[in-house]
């Protein structure tokens, strides 16, 4: 029976996120779980999820409210929670939720081979803990086969800012950078396996700072390092902290070959009355003057960000300053969000901006962002692109892939297989793509 098991797992949240269900699979696989794409075909459902916002964190509850049915058709069926809602109310889940067998924080799912076990012989288990061992010394090694040409490694976890809006420091806990050779190991398992662009991830990735040879690596030499690496056509990293973006990290944007050309660095706010407020520790000016330098680096950089409105205390004129700051910068896109309270933050306890004022800033905001995702979109038609092709397209024949600049770009070219990267000539600029002819 064991080898028969089969898993599904459904991911909220970011990268890391990702990352995580994918090693959770691999540490499932060791026990003999293989993976299912279909929730009513599986032995075991986990759910692996987000607390950043409020509705991310209630989606969850109501996707296991969904999966009674499963349950209740196999009762053999097991569930669990894992990622930062597990680690933020993993008592309150069990509590709320009966259906639950097992809930599992982001940084102890190296054991959940241990907990599968003891949820199979009737047991509900929780583990949220922040352990001493690191998880990954306890995570199966060696190439991985069957996964696409780009692929997320984490390097870095957690997070010692503590902006005064955020949940990470508290769900993934202080910040932890892993060895330079653990990295480069798993990188050089990764570029075996097929995988030609490597996303580096961490909530705070640009703060690395882990032991290597000679003693602590910043990001910018570990990636030069990685650039080595035979096979290895494409890094990038992300979320970076505009405090954190060191001189040698902005020269590598200019002069190593293998970053590419697309930078998420976000900003939250650009009036420096709110930045204050949220513990960001730099200013608008300071942000503008950060974009300069990389832009003198890397001319063609293409820039994303990230901005929560109405944050507490955020008047009319502190959201025209992020509209300012905005229209100075010129995104190729972003990301908005309206201000959540989240329990246990510092921004929670203060008096909240009327919603209805929030969601009319949001909106507007949103515009401006989409005018300057589409205006850089269409920039791109006539322009030669790299493109890295990862997967069929939606119509017969095509295909879809990215380029340096993080487009989506689809062709149509029965030359083109999975893990190519050709230049394609842009030709038009679709709501979220990009199309082109191969040269
Ligand atoms: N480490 C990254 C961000 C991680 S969270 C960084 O520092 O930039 C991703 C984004 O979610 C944040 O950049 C922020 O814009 C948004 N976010 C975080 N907490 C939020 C909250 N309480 N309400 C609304 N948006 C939030
Ligand atoms: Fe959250 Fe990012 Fe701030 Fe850390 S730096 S507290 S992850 S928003
Ligand atoms: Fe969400 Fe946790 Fe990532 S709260 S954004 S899944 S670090």
């Amino acid at each position: 029976m064991a080898d028969t098991r089969k898993l599904f797992i459904k991911t909220y949240g970011c990268q890391m996120n990702v990352y995580d269900s994918e090693r959770m699979a691999e540490a499932l696989g060791a026990s003999g779980y293989t993976m299912t794409d279909r929730a009513d075909d599986a032995d075991m459902i986990l759910l692996n999820t987000c607390h950043i916002r409020e509705k991310a964190a209630e989606k969850v509850y109501s996707e296991l409210g969904r999966l009674k049915p499963l349950k209740i058709a196999n009762p053999d069926l097991k569930i669990g929670v894992a990622g930062c809602v597990a680690q933020a109310e993993g008592e309150e889940i069990m509590r709320r939720q009966p259906l639950v067998d097992l809930v599992v924080g982001p940084q102890t799912y190296h054991r959940l081979p241990a907990m599968e076990k003891a949820v199979r012989d009737g047991a509900r288990a929780v583990d949220t803990d922040f352990p001493e061992e690191d998880k990954f010394d306890h995570l199966p090694k060696g190439p991985r086969a069957g996964r696409g040409p780009s692929a997320f490694l984490t390097v870095q976890e957690g997070c010692d800012k503590f902006c005064a809006f955020c949940v990470v420091p508290y769900t993934r806990g202080a910040e932890v950078s892993r060895p330079v050779e653990r990295i480069l190991s798993e990188a050089r398992d990764l570029v075996e396996g097929g995988v030609r662009e490597i996303t580096l991830l961490g909530q705070n990735v640009n703060a690395y700072h882990g032991a290597g040879a000679g003693g602590t690596w910043t990001l910018a030499r570990l990636i030069r390092e990685l650039a080595r690496i035979d096979g290895l056509a494409r890094i990038r990293f992300t979320t970076s902290h505009p405090n954190d973006m060191d001189d040698d990290l902005i020269a590598a944007h200019g002069d190593e070959p293998k970053l590419m050309p697309y930078l998420h660095l976000p900003v939250q706010s650009g009036s420096d009355r709110i930045l204050k407020a949220m513990n960001r520790k730099h200013t608008a000016e300071s942000y503008l003057r950060l974009v300069e330098r990389l832009r003198l680096a890397r001319p063609d950089l293409l820039l994303s960000g990230d901005f929560i409105v109405g944050f507490p205390g955020e008047t009319d004129q502190d959201f025209e300053d992020t509209m300012t700051l905005v229209r100075q910068v010129g995104y190729g896109q972003a990301y908005s969000f309206k201000y959540s309270a989240r329990p246990g933050t510092p921004a929670a306890e203060r008096a909240a901006v009327p919603d209805d004022v929030a969601g009319d800033r949001l909106q507007r905001l949103q515009a401006l962002l989409l005018d300057q995702q589409r205006a850089t979109q269409n920039s791109m038609i006539g322009r030669d692109v790299h493109v890295l092709f990862e997967k069929p397209g939606r119509d017969v024949g095509q295909m879809t892939g990215k380029s340096e600049y993080l487009h989506a770009v689809h062709v149509t070219d029965p030359r083109i297989e999975k893990g190519q990267i050709a230049r394609v000539r842009i030709t038009r600029s679709e709501s979220n793509s990009l199309g082109g002819v191969v040269l």
